[in-house]
């Protein structure tokens, strides 16, 4: 028997409400030229000249990624995003912002990182993922022992990782997951650097709702070199 067994399926429902009509036609005539190539690629290849290259896991509606690739015109920003309404809605942002550097997988962001080369990414942010919160399910969560080995394999020396939740269980779990990782430190030196959102930071969807169990808390990591 092989020993490669697939991911366990990390996110919820892969579509809620009807897609509008617009957004739908976006899925059609936008989206197909934003996926990243199926196989392994460069991803300085899909915008030459990008200074940087960042990955948001789970964009949700993509207002954090069109902010952040709208402030940030010299960086490729790549989200990955199994949530079809999520996907049309990123594409709406893209659209009206005539936003150039982002690109999308409509799927699970654990395919895109295999398919990164070692040291290709500045930044990932993983922002209030599916909490998982019975614990049958946390191995669900995105942050695991294996998902943080690929953050490290991909990230640059000196690359950041944030995550950001407002599950308190979740918290001690990326911290301890991520912390575990003699390639990760964490950045804060003091209370308000997790309580505060970093000055960088766009406030998401998801964020909004205040659906955790406390206020949402911020954790910066830096690759550090080999
Ligand atoms: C709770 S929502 C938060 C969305 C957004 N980051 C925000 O803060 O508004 C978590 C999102 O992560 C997505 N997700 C879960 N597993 C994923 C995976 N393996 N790859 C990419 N996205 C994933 C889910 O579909 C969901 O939209």
């Amino acid at each position: 028997m092989s020993d490669h067994h697939p991911p366990l399926r990390s996110y919820g429902r892969l579509k809620t409400r009807t897609i509008k009509p617009r957004q739908a036609a976006l899925l059609e005539t936008l989206l197909p030229g934003l996926r990243p190539p199926a196989g392994p690629f460069d991803p300085r290849a899909l915008m030459p000249g990008a200074a940087e290259v960042w990955l948001e896991i789970g964009f949700g509606g993509g207002e954090h990624m069109a902010a952040q690739a709208a402030r940030h015109p010299g960086a490729l920003i790549i989200g990955a995003e199994p949530f079809q309404n999520g996907v049309a809605s990123a594409l709406r942002h893209i659209d009206e912002a005539q936003l150039t550097n982002v690109r999308v997988l409509d799927g699970d962001a654990r395919e895109l990182m295999a398919n990164l080369p070692d040291a290709s990414l500045e930044r990932i942010f993983v922002l209030f993922p599916d909490p998982w919160p019975k614990a049958r399910h946390n191995k669900r969560r995105i942050v695991q022992a294996e998902t943080v080995a690929e953050f490290a394999r991909l990230l640059k020396p000196g690359g950041a990782l944030r995550f950001a939740s407002d599950v308190a269980h979740y918290v001690d779990w990326a911290l301890a997951k991520i912390g575990a990782n003699p390639a990760f430190r964490w950045t804060a030196d003091q209370a308000a650097d997790w309580r505060v959102p970093p000055s960088d930071h766009i406030t998401t969807r998801y964020e909004e709702k205040r659906l955790g169990d406390c206020a949402p808390v911020f954790l910066d990591f830096v690759r550090s070199a080999p």
